[in-house]
């Protein structure tokens, strides 16, 4: 396989996939963009307006009128890019409970999502990079070149989760966290799942450097129109 211009890599919350796209994007080199974290500023300026969240039409109006831009890191504190909401750094903000609770409500909106996915091809067109969400193989780039699906059991997702709480202002008990988690994946049902041509990886023990490793392997190994023959079984 050439080297893919647009990298997919979706699955649920936890997976791993923000990590694994953000170390794939370093290693070539390319442009690392989570898609989630448009729909988590939305919820955060929803939430800071006052905006009931159960209001789509408030919700849809607030996504055509906020300017959400994520640009390189502006502090080194452990972030892999600054958001901006408005002008606003959120980039932490975004990760607390209140977002976490909210943001699968403001992701089901039609108005949301159209708007959301039109600024994520916008990007995605224009830019070699590693696309990180839900729905990415599947809606918003569709003919990207390879697509990876993520897996991962729910009890190590939600370790992964509490392992990172110290960055998000986040005080809950894991077992807390992992109903959450599930709870999320429920309402992410509705886009989550794989495309027919991504590649499914299983990550339960695997170190990110490894499914790096793994990925960029893969690229080399596969010839143009090879790939499905390497696709490890489901
Ligand atoms: O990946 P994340 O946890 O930051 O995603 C936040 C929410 O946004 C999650 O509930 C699913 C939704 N989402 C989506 O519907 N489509 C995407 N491409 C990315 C995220």
């Amino acid at each position: 396989m050439q080297k893919p211009l647009v990298i997919a890599i979706d699955g649920p919350a936890g997976a791993g996939k923000s990590t694994l796209g953000a170390l794939l994007a370093n290693r070539l080199g390319y442009l690392y963009f989570d898609t989630g974290v448009m729909y988590r500023a939305l919820t955060l300026a929803a939430l800071q307006s006052g905006i009931d969240l159960a209001a789509s039409d408030a919700v849809e109006r607030l996504a055509q009128q906020i300017v959400i831009e994520v640009i390189p890191p502006s502090a080194d504190d452990g972030r892999q890019y600054t958001v901006l909401a408005d002008g606003t750094d959120v980039t932490w903000a975004i990760r607390s409970p209140e977002v976490e609770c909210g943001v699968s409500t403001v992701a089901r909106y039609p108005g949301v999502r159209r708007e959301m996915i039109r600024q994520q091809q916008a990007i995605g067109h224009r830019n070699r990079v590693v696309m990180v969400g839900r729905d990415i193989g599947t809606v918003v780039m569709p003919d990207a070149a390879l697509k990876i699906y993520l897996e991962a059991t729910l009890d190590e997702r939600a370790r992964r989760r509490a392992d990172e709480r110290e960055h998000h202002d986040d005080s809950r008990p894991l077992d807390e966290i992992r109903s959450a988690m599930a709870l999320r994946d429920t309402m992410d049902q509705h886009v989550l799942r794989p495309a027919d041509d991504a590649v499914i990886l299983k990550n339960d023990g695997l170190s990110p450097e490894a499914e790096v490793n793994w990925i960029i392997d893969f690229i080399g190994r596969s010839g143009s129109g090879e790939a499905h023959s390497l696709i490890p079984p489901r």
